[in-house]
């Protein structure tokens, strides 16, 4: 059942189109991806973990979705959490687990409403991939995080290897961020027909 959705979200041909997608995909979005053995939101949440005390607040979850990641951040001690999402269906369903502070409809890519320096830590999993955001959304979540603070991405290969790696290379020849970590590829859908590898990133601003 994930792949015919994700197939629908890959191939949009709009952010407004990619949008409306994932709000007819959130009803079964978190079964489906539960099917498929979905990881990005575990390997998120420890690379957080490693690079951010327990306390620091607040983060923002960029492409929360339902809210997969955001109901883990509580649990392990980030008790100040934002979603931001192109989709409103998506956000409803992060709305009804009560985990975040406030809701955001916005799309990465564009100016961002923050202010500069808003948050201790963005963390986006699952939205760096095909047809989705690439290193267009990069400069206003360095802009957001304070400095000092933490960005954990996961990215799809097939994305760090057009441009992404590079981007950040002279991001941080300009001092933008530093990064802390790149993990090994994995499988971000080990139990699905494709399995899309993938890195989890951390950065440091
Ligand atoms: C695969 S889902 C990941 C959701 C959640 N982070 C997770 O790991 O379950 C991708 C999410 O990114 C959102 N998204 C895609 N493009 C976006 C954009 N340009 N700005 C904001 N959100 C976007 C989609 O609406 C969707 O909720």
């Amino acid at each position: 059942m994930a792949e015919s959705k994700l197939d629908a979200v890959y191939g949009a041909k709009s952010p407004a189109e990619l949008a409306s997608a994932y709000d007819e995909w959130s009803a079964s979005y978190d079964s489906d991806m539960g099917e498929v053995g979905y990881r990005h939101p575990a390997v998120g949440l420890a690379l957080l973990t490693r690079h951010l005390p327990a306390g620091s607040e607040p983060i923002l979850d960029a492409g929360a979705g339902t809210g997969l990641l955001g109901g883990l951040l509580g649990t392990v001690g980030y008790p100040v959490v934002d979603a931001l999402d192109a989709s409103p269906g998506m956000l409803e369903i992060a709305r009804s687990k009560n985990v975040y502070r406030e809701f955001h409809h916005a799309f990465l890519g564009e100016r961002l409403t923050f202010e500069d320096g808003t948050y201790a830590a963005v963390v986006s999993t699952g939205v760096f991939t095909t047809g989705h955001v690439g290193v267009e959304g990069l400069t206003e979540l360095f802009r957001v995080v304070r400095p000092g603070g933490v960005i954990v991405l996961s990215v799809k290969m097939t994305v760090w290897d057009s441009g992404f790696a590079d981007y950040l290379a002279q991001a941080e020849a300009g001092a933008q961020v530093r990064t802390l970590e790149v993990t090994p590829s994995y499988a971000s859908m080990p139990a699905g027909a494709v399995t899309s590898p993938c890195v989890g990133v951390v950065l440091r601003r």
